[in-house]
């Protein structure tokens, strides 16, 4: 590991750590403006939600690097405490881009960017009709942490309507490859968000049994990954002896036809990702038994069968 106080570094490299670590990063387009009428439009991806009771929202449009001035963005907030933020997809990505070059301030960065202006409800600076996300927002507090290049200027606003696309949802959420958002990484680096979605199982208000109380032979094993420790863990019970004798007796009785209870079936089931051909397999082949099993077990973690993963687990754990 590399160790670093902030101290220590210029702020280009504090700055170059912040944004490869804390990634990836939403974005906000933010729609403000001036007391003189003129819009404009910036993007920021120090920026995130935090609390539904009041929406609050919060996002920083910080003083620039080079001279430690302050972003129009800023002063229009300042002036008149509304702005509209919206969620970047992956098809207006290039245009949030040029809105993000550094214009002078009488400058429309609507029309910079080709993006298109619509009336909002409230508030008013304008939607941007591109994005299917929009979130009209009243400045609640404007916290600023230092007077430097690269300073935060934390804006902190309440949002006070919603402007969602009806075609974004599935069974009731916004789906995430419906929605194609980006986020911002290092460097020039971007990340598109629905492209690589996966689930997990969350342990919500259940009681976990936790990592510690996962059975050693299960926590040593080469076979399972940190994730699949996980996995185990987010659990509330450990199945009984009994379960699993029963289990693995049911699993032995449902014979397989002679030419697949071979070390070859098993891993042609692995290769398919079977998990329950997988251990039938297993439990008839004598070849590296235990590990197959644990194999089996593993693969059921993957399909997401822990009731399974656990009692394969376990009867690998009986075996020598
Ligand atoms: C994707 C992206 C994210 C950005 N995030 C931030 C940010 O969080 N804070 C910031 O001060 N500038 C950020 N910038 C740079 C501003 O968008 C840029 O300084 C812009 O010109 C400010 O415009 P304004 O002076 O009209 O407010 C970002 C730029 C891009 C392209």
């Amino acid at each position: 590991m590399l160790h670093y106080e902030p101290k220590d570094l210029s702020i280009p490299e504090v700055h170059r750590l912040l944004l490869g670590g804390v990634a990836p990063r939403p974005i906000a387009l933010v729609s403000t403006i001036s007391t003189d009428g003129i819009n404009n439009l910036s993007p920021f991806s120090f920026f995130n939600a935090f609390g539904a009771n009041p929406p609050v929202v919060a996002f920083s449009p910080s003083r620039r690097g080079r001279d430690a001035s302050l972003k129009d963005t800023y002063n229009n907030l300042i002036a008149t405490k509304e702005c509209v933020i919206q969620s970047v997809t992956h098809s207006m990505v290039e245009q949030v881009s040029l809105a993000s070059a550094e214009y002078s301030p009488g400058v429309d960065e609507f029309i910079k960017s080709g993006l298109t202006p619509i009336d909002s409800d409230i508030v008013k600076p304008k939607r941007v009709k591109e994005s299917p996300f929009q979130m009209e927002c009243k400045v609640l507090e404007i916290k600023s942490f230092g007077i430097g290049g690269a300073s935060a200027n934390l804006a902190i606003c309440a949002v006070i309507k919603f402007h969602v696309a009806e075609d974004l949802f599935s069974n009731g959420i916004i789906d995430p490859v419906k929605i194609d958002l980006v986020a911002r990484m290092s460097g020039n680096f971007y990340s598109r968000a629905g492209s690589d979605v996966f689930s997990i199982k969350m342990p919500g208000n259940k009681k976990c049994i936790g990592y510690d109380q996962i059975p050693e032979h299960i926590r040593k094993s080469e076979i399972y990954s940190a994730n699949d420790l996980g996995k185990f863990g987010n659990t509330e019970s450990i199945p009984s002896d009994d379960e699993v004798k029963i289990f693995i007796q049911k699993m032995s009785e449902e014979k397989l036809e002679q030419f697949e209870s071979s070390i070859e079936a098993f891993k042609r089931y692995h290769r398919l990702t079977d998990h329950n051909k997988m251990l039938k397999a297993a439990l008839s082949v004598k070849e590296n038994k235990k590990q197959n099993i644990e194999l089996s077990a593993k693969t059921a973690l993957k399909n997401n069968d822990v009731d399974f993963a656990w009692k394969a687990a376990l009867y690998a754990g009986s075996l020598k």
